[in-house]
């Protein structure tokens, strides 16, 4: 399987003291508009979540010498499951850093951010170190690699909120305010951070960059399926023996991950159910999950997505009511209250959902979730609330009996382990990742530790 991220210099954790950006020489020995094109060709879509084709979105940045444009890293990196960017930043700093600069030569931007939320304060110095790194090398700052442009990065760190991962909710924090989404148009690249045109990419979008620079358009295409070439970071989590982080090419089955990669399920456990790409993209069945391959267009036609490609792994021991009691807890919590209908629907489907699972529901409240759901879905400003709604519907649909049975009068009432979710299941997959921290990569590829 071919490998783009996780190259020989990531693993094991080692940072080059000079580093090179071969990428990056090669993107500045070309035109802006070239290195777009370059990465049009390449059909690299983006992996923050919604695989738009990055190449196409910076082609909508117009050049303007009145009104410099800036290049935003997102490493907001909240979706539930995922924590694919935090290994990246962390074993291979100056992949992302090479890609920031790439893509600011693409837009034509002297300035980039590198916002991360703020739980990965830990990563600080990290990056710090290899920003210097870089500086000293003649690679970011003034007259790069002394071929005329100059492009400086800044790193800062979030106060930490799903919402600061919303890139118009990004752009205003960064702008030292609150984040509430903005109402797109104008979109960013026409007016964003600033008041200035603005590209946002995800971290692993970034990273591909220097591969693609440095191999050509057309080798990159030769790795993965055709709508979704390259390869894909999976943050591999739940009921699995081998949690951690794992680089697949585009088309790979998702069974394959499962039982290879992740080492397959616990003792005793069966499959029942895997959200395959953060909490916010609805979940499969085990036989749904069984037909899947990892790519955009294979989720897709399964009903689901690849999203930010946060793989969480249900066993038979899960209780669905009270995983999507978790889930909808948590969209009613971070919820920004911009807007009514994800403010007050996100409250009242957790508030639902609760009391299901407390044993006191009425009779129509699986009906009532699906209309609220419906309510909610593309009536909202941003993603947020179609994020919510994803969890509810397709675990109210798919797993619907299971809801049903703690409807019935004599629904057994729920212990306040469960409600808050520090049960022994929370207990057994803690020590789970702890066991998967300590171990050897698994057949070769680099497992996640923290
Ligand atoms: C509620 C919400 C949270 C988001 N969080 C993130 C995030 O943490 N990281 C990220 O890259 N994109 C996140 N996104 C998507 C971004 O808005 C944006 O589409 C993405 O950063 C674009 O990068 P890409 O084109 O490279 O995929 C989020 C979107 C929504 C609606
Ligand atoms: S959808 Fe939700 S998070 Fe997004 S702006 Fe509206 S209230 Fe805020």
């Amino acid at each position: 399987m071919p490998h783009i991220l996780m190259r020989e210099r990531a693993w094991p954790s080692t940072i080059p003291a000079e580093p090179r950006y071969p990428g990056l020489a090669r993107a500045l020995a070309q035109s802006p508009a070239q290195v777009i094109m370059e990465v049009a060709e390449s059909g690299l879509r983006g992996r923050g979540g919604a695989g738009f084709p990055t190449g196409r979105k910076w082609g909508f940045v117009r050049p303007d010498p009145e009104r410099p444009p800036y290049l935003l890293c997102n490493a907001d990196e909240s979706e539930p499951g995922t924590f694919k960017d935090h290994w990246l930043l962390e074993h291979d700093p100056h992949l992302v850093l090479e890609g920031i600069l790439i893509a600011a030569h693409a837009i034509q931007a002297r300035r980039a951010f590198l916002y991360m939320r703020g739980e990965y304060a830990s990563l600080l110095s990290i990056i710090r170190q290899a920003l210097e790194e870089a500086r000293r090398a003649g690679l970011v700052g003034e007259d790069i690699l002394g071929l005329g442009r100059s492009v400086d990065i800044t790193v800062v760190l979030g106060a930490g909120a799903y919402i600061c991962g919303e890139e118009t909710g990004l752009m205003e924090s960064l702008e030292g305010k609150r984040a509430y989404p903005r109402v797109r148009p104008p979109f960013p690249a026409v007016r964003g951070f600033a008041g200035q045109p603005t590209v946002v990419n995800n971290v692993e979008t970034l990273a591909n960059l220097p591969w693609i620079l440095e191999h050509g358009a057309a080798a990159y295409r030769e790795i993965g399926t055709v709508d979704s070439p390259g390869t894909k970071l999976v943050s591999l989590s739940g009921g699995i023996a081998h949690p951690g982080v794992y680089e697949v090419t585009m088309g790979y089955p998702l069974r394959d991950l499962l039982e290879r990669e992740g080492g397959g399920m616990l003792p005793g456990r069966r499959l029942k159910a895997v959200v395959p790409g953060g909490s916010s993209v609805p979940v499969l069945t085990a036989d749904e999950a069984a037909t899947v391959t990892i790519d955009f267009e294979s989720m897709q036609s399964a009903g689901t997505l690849l999203g930010s490609g946060g793989v969480i792994v249900f066993d038979d021991s899960a209780s669905m009511p009270h995983l999507l009691q978790a889930m909808s807890r948590f969209y009613a919590d971070e919820s920004c209250g911009e807007c009514t209908p994800c403010r007050e629907g996100t409250g009242r489907m957790a508030q639902i959902v609760d009391r299901i699972v407390a044993g006191a529901g009425q009779p129509d409240d699986l009906d009532r979730l699906l209309r609220l759901a419906g309510n909610i879905e593309g009536r909202t400003i941003c993603g947020l609330g179609d994020a919510a709604v994803q969890p509810v519907r397709s675990m109210v649909t798919k797993f619907r009996g299971e809801f049903e049975s703690r409807l019935r009068p004599d629904a057994a009432p729920t212990p306040n382990w469960q409600r808050h979710g520090h049960g022994p299941r929370t207990a057994r997959y803690g020590a789970l990742a702890e066991e998967a921290a300590r171990s050897e990569p698994v057949g070769g590829r680099p497992t996640y530790r923290q």
